[in-house]
């Protein structure tokens, strides 16, 4: 099943080469592709940062990294050594002169892919543009690669996309989304448009509503400072559940392609109609049993008064032919009783039955898209409960789990950032976001923000290891509906 496309030889440099997801994530991911044989022998990996070290004390850093965040691969002994003799390391200074020269020595600059990866706060993305270009680093056919967050709101990514834009074409930037990266939400697409079932029934008319939930076990650990700052809105929300969104919502572009894919999802982002203050539950996690463990919200972020919220649950609309009546509901959190990311598209019940057995069946089709763990989809289906008792309807599941349709290859499918990593070298931008994309996305979540802001809306507090705060359930009981259970 996993069949690997080999990429032309680049040179990535990654700036922030000693952070956070430079370890978890970045060169992790980079190690997996190696083991799978798609970095091509003569690659160059280069981590910069700040501080001074040489290429042996960073290759310690890597080795430590990837045997801590690779989880199982398919590696051979010795595959590690190999995979770090494709590193060096450059002390650079991004706000100052120092390194670059070397930086530029370490680059072969004989016409193979260019990738700078801006593995770093966003503040720092114009001084690492700007000395790039100074040091004359930027060719029209480098790549550069930013994570988000992207912006904090219209203002702020207007900035940034400015900054960047100084330095860099649009067609060289790569906004990463992870979630963009996730297989299933990649199926999303060969679901919906390489299926004739689907796509006729895909509208108002036959689908009552759009279940969206990305649900966290883990709170915000380390990361209380930033986490803070964002909520559940601005870190989960404007991003991945946004971009979730757009892929259910979006009309049938052209083709595959970069920009007709997101085309139509910007024309998405542009037909959200702005949220109703009672259309939104807010909540903060309270402590779990093991309090030292996992405490409450606040004392995880050290703000015994912070307003931010760990959870989010909102009542959507579009104003477009397609969708106008059909509601999407939006609901992430952390500290909510199972990892579990899901797609439920509910059809609507159907317009006569034909059948007595009122009690049983439900009549009403569910499309269920599980993001992770487990991917996979359903579709639950009415039929007749098997033997003598007569025409009694139950709903049953068809059910296509991945890992069983297609075998144990796709139990460890590659992570989401192997994917986008080697989307970049290939030059695909197809799973990035644009620039316009982004600022619209802020457009519509900055109002309700403000909104909070303006109204000194204090979340609400729902226990750890649960489903939200009780408000969350009334939403969704106002209009006759229950969420989709966590599992
Ligand atoms: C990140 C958020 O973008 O996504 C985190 O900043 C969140 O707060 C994470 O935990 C979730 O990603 P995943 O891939 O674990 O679902």
């Amino acid at each position: 099943v996993s069949r690997v496309i080999p990429v032309d030889t680049f040179d990535l440099v990654i700036f922030g080469g000693t952070g956070d997801l430079a370890r978890r994530k970045i060169l992790p991911g980079l190690f997996r592709r190696f083991c799978a044989g798609q970095i091509p022998s003569d690659a160059r990996i280069i981590g910069a940062a700040r501080g001074e070290m040489d290429n042996d004390a960073y290759r310690e850093i890597v080795a430590e990294a990837v045997r801590e965040f690779s989880g199982s691969h398919h590696c051979e002994d010795g595959t590690l050594e190999g995979f770090l003799e494709k590193l060096s390391y450059a002390h650079v200074d991004a706000r100052g002169e120092d390194g670059w020269e070397t930086l530029k020595q370490l680059m072969s600059r004989d016409g193979r892919i260019e990738a700078f990866y801006f593995s770093v706060a966003p503040g720092l993305f114009g001084d690492i543009a700007k000395r790039l270009h100074a040091h004359g680093m930027v060719s029209p056919t480098c790549r550069v690669v930013v994570e988000k967050p992207f912006g904090r709101d219209l203002q702020s990514a207007r900035e940034l996309n400015q900054t960047l834009a100084q330095h860099f074409d649009e067609s060289q930037i790569y906004r990463i989304d992870h979630y963009l990266g996730k297989e299933t939400v990649q199926n999303l697409m060969a679901v919906r448009f390489g299926n004739v079932l689907f796509e006729p029934l895909w509208n108002s008319q036959y689908i009552d509503h759009i279940q969206i939930t990305v649900a966290e076990t883990v709170g915000v650990g380390g990361r209380g400072e930033y986490y803070d700052r964002s909520g559940a809105m601005r870190d989960m929300v404007q991003n991945h559940l946004m971009q979730l969104l757009c892929l259910i919502a979006m009309e049938p572009p052209a083709k595959f392609d970069p920009d007709a894919v997101r085309d139509e999802k910007l024309k998405v982002i542009r037909a959200l109609e702005p949220v109703m203050p009672h259309h939104v539950v807010r909540g903060q996690y309270m402590a779990g049993e093991d309090e030292d463990a996992h405490p409450d919200y606040r004392t995880a972020v050290g703000d015994p008064r912070s307003k931010t919220e760990s959870f989010i649950a909102m009542k959507v609309n579009l104003a477009n032919w397609r969708w106008a009546g059909t509601p999407f509901y939006l609901r992430t959190g952390k500290r909510m009783s199972a990892r579990s990311s899901e797609i439920a598209v509910v059809f609507k019940p159907l317009p006569h039955t034909i059948f007595e057995d009122v009690e049983h069946g439900t009549n009403r089709n569910v499309l269920a898209i599980q993001l992770q763990p487990n991917e996979g989809i359903t579709m639950d289906v009415t039929i007749k409960e098997p033997g003598p008792g007569g025409m009694r309807l139950i709903d049953v599941p068809l059910d296509m789990t991945f890992a069983e349709a297609l075998g144990p290859e796709v139990e460890d499918p590659p992570d989401a950032y192997e994917r986008l990593i080697m989307d970049v070298i290939r030059g695909n931008q197809t799973l990035f976001m644009r620039g316009d994309e982004v600022e619209a996305a802020w457009a519509w979540t900055d109002p309700i923000i403000a909104g909070w802001e303006a109204r000194g809306d204090v979340p609400k507090p729902y226990e750890s290891g649960g489903s939200g705060p009780v408000e969350a359930d009334q939403l969704m009981a106002r209009d006759g509906l229950i969420w989709r259970e966590i599992t």
